[in-house]
């Protein structure tokens, strides 16, 4: 497709929306001429208890590093998300649940979310959590994820939720890294009418967690669970008898406000540490300014809370701004690939926010389960987590948007916790494929390999050269790791790991990682961690994992596995390997595709050539680079005569 095709904006959007491009030239002017009058205007936003006086406060250097923003404000997250909008919008939905099948639906009030959210506040005090203590979540999208988010950010301790979808191995992991002594799950999940065995995960992790003292369990489905006397307790029961008023407790805005956990270069996760006021500000700016939400509309971000982007855009973004944030339980393709769009249609969704992946999925599917529903009251498409290809892009913006619709691809990390670069619907002209430019203040920079800074049209690693409220301020428990893994490579600059052009117009177009995380369906994963997976199994000697190029998800997991001498290669290998991946990390982490190896590619010093092994799995055998270097080359022959898929 040729990048020359270029959306411009709508008139109709210029004229409406919160900033048109000449209020976008002005903001970015502002930040750059006056950054404490624009950040202390973010700042603003937010209800404190103390006003800040401090706005930035950030050094980048490796000899005085400080990341701050409104350090001397003094806040609570969940009064910004519900006590302050209870004068005028008491009886307004803040959440609509759609469950997995569609005749399941709940809504809750701005009123009765904040009474949910107290009574858990107070359950969690009577079990003894206090500020600073972890509290570990583990469950599908159901409204008890919300509550108990709010409930933690009400009592100033630190959620970490972890995705559903992880294995108990990986639920074990999390729970030990931040020491959680608590963890708060549900009997069972729903998903696409499928069970997810919740509670059994978690009795199979906490063998490996004996300081949990704590289980508090959601009734969901209502199945029979083992309940350990003392440990697991229902936990709407003890809602029941809770009190429905509990004190917000004052934080700094310095203070954390929750851990996520994600991938990175080596197989242990990181704890991303978002604090409460600089990441509650951007996220609720941000939620604002490139959705251009309108009070009174539904908004829907069908992100699984488990990741970031339903952490800020799914609650803490549309909370913050007195939204109605609708949470969906299911899949895309249940009981109908058309239930996306009936759920829109259904609930008058105006904004809608998925993954690549999904539209991808869909788009496989005809436009008639699209077309058949009515969609009229979509406003805004939005995209997130990947790169989002031409093609997908213009059947979102026809097909499910009837060409009426802007659509919004936002790049962003966990470790930037809100939207760095977007397209705003009323100032920015649109090109498929493309983030476009930063928000105002955001500072995006390319970089060669050396470091040194590339100016115009360019193509090279993607920098942030300066901080902004919603950056994660450390890994937990470890932050060297931190240090290292974002500002050593280029040092004064926070590096993405993701690589990156400009145009001649200034867009940005993301390429992908360039470290060895890979993106599969919009989930985050590091090769890495999927190695170690393998080489669990006592039959393998060595793993080698890359990403490759997959239709629907993305990128596709593409494991390279020597075995032991005398092992044999065999079907039921390969099965039992997916199966200990799945098993080890989470169904979602299974590989697509496993080769068989006698040997890996490696450099004389014994490195693995991955650059390689990424080629030959995405069968770009023309140039495979310099391969003088390796040990032994013939090894890259048989890995070409062998490939699979
Ligand atoms: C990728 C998800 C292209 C990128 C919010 C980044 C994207 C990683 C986009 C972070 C986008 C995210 N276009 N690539 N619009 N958004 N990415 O931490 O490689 O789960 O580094 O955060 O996803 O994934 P994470």
């Amino acid at each position: 497709m040729s990048e020359a095709e270029i959306f411009p904006v709508a008139e109709a959007w210029s004229g409406s929306a919160h900033m048109d491009a000449a209020g976008y030239e002005a903001a970015a002017r502002e930040a750059e001429a006056d950054p404490d009058a624009y950040w202390a205007r973010i700042g603003r936003r937010l209800s404190w208890i103390k006003p800040f006086a401090q706005g930035k406060d950030v050094s980048f250097a490796a000899d005085d590093f400080r990341i701050r923003w409104y350090a001397d404000g003094i806040l609570n997250a969940s009064v910004n998300c519900l006590d302050r909008h209870l004068p005028a919008m008491h009886d307004s939905i803040a959440l609509i649940f759609e469950g997995d099948e569609p005749d399941q639906q709940a809504t809750f009030t701005y009123g009765q979310l904040h009474e949910q959210v107290c009574r858990m506040a107070n359950v969690l005090k009577a079990r003894g959590v206090g500020k600073g203590d972890r509290v570990t979540i583990y469950l599908t999208m159901i409204p008890s994820l919300a509550v108990a988010m709010l409930a933690c950010a009400r009592i100033g301790a630190i959620h970490s939720v972890v995705f559903g979808g992880f294995s108990p191995d990986s639920l074990a992991g999390r729970i030990r890294d931040c020491d959680s002594r608590i963890v708060i799950t549900a009997d069972e999940g729903m998903r696409g009418g499928r069970i997810v065995p919740l509670k059994g995960n978690v009795d199979e992790a906490l063998r490996e967690c004996p300081a949990v003292a704590n289980v508090l369990v959601v009734r969901r489905t209502g199945a029979p669970v083992a309940m350990l006397a003392g440990r697991d307790h229902w936990i709407d029961d003890l809602i029941a008898r809770a009190e429905p008023g509990c004190d917000p407790e004052p934080m700094n805005a310095e203070d954390p406000l929750f851990i996520l956990y994600t991938s990175g270069s080596t197989g242990k996760p990181k704890g991303m540490v978002h604090t409460t006021g600089g990441y509650l500000a951007w996220a609720s700016y941000t939620h604002e300014l490139v959705f251009d939400y309108r009070p009174g509309e539904i908004y829907w971000c069908t992100a699984d809370i488990g990741w970031v982007t339903g952490h800020t855009y799914g609650i803490y973004g549309p909370l913050a701004n007195g939204a109605t944030t609708l949470m969906f339980e299911g899949v895309p393709n249940h009981p109908t690939v058309s239930r996306f769009w009936d759920v829109v249609d259904k609930h008058k969704v105006a904004t809608f926010y998925t993954a690549p992946t999904a539209i991808r999925a869909l788009m496989r599917e005809g436009e008639a389960p699209v077309t058949r529903t009515s969609r009229k009251s979509l406003r805004l498409l939005a995209t997130a987590g990947e790169p989002i290809n031409p093609e997908a892009w213009l059947w979102y913006h026809h097909v499910v948007g009837a060409g009426r619709c802007p659509v919004i691809d936002t790049w962003w990390q966990t470790e930037t916790g809100g939207v760095m670069m977007s397209p705003l619907p009323g100032a920015t002209a649109l090109k498929p494929g493309s983030c476009t430019r930063p928000l105002p203040g955001i500072k995006p920079v390319l970089v060669d390999a050396d470091g040194s800074l590339l100016e115009g049209a360019a193509s090279g690693n993607l920098c942030l050269a300066d901080s902004w409220p919603s950056q994660a301020r450390t890994i937990y428990g470890d932050h060297e790791r931190f240090l290292q893994t974002y500002f050593s490579t280029y040092p004064g600059k926070y590096f993405t790991s993701d690589g990156c052009r400009r145009d001649e117009d200034g867009y940005y177009w993301i390429t992908g990682r360039v470290d060895d995380v890979i993106n599969v369906s919009g989930h985050r994963l590091g090769t890495a961690e999927i190695e170690s997976a393998l080489v669990a199994d006592p039959n393998v000697a060595e793993a080698a994992v890359v990403g490759c190029q997959h239709d629907i998800k993305g990128q596709g997991i593409y494991c390279y596995v020597s075995l032991k001498s005398g092992v044999a290669p065999t079907d039921a290998m390969k099965v039992a390997l997916r199966n200990l991946v799945r098993q080890e990390i989470g169904p979602f982490a299974a590989p697509d595709f496993i080769q068989f190896a006698p040997a890996l590619p490696k450099t004389r010093s014994g490195k693995i050539m991955r650059r390689i092994l990424r080629k030959i799995a995405e069968n770009d055998l023309s140039n495979l680079g310099d391969i003088s270097t390796l040990a032994e080359p013939g090894v890259v022959e048989d890995l070409v005569r062998n490939r699979v898929q």
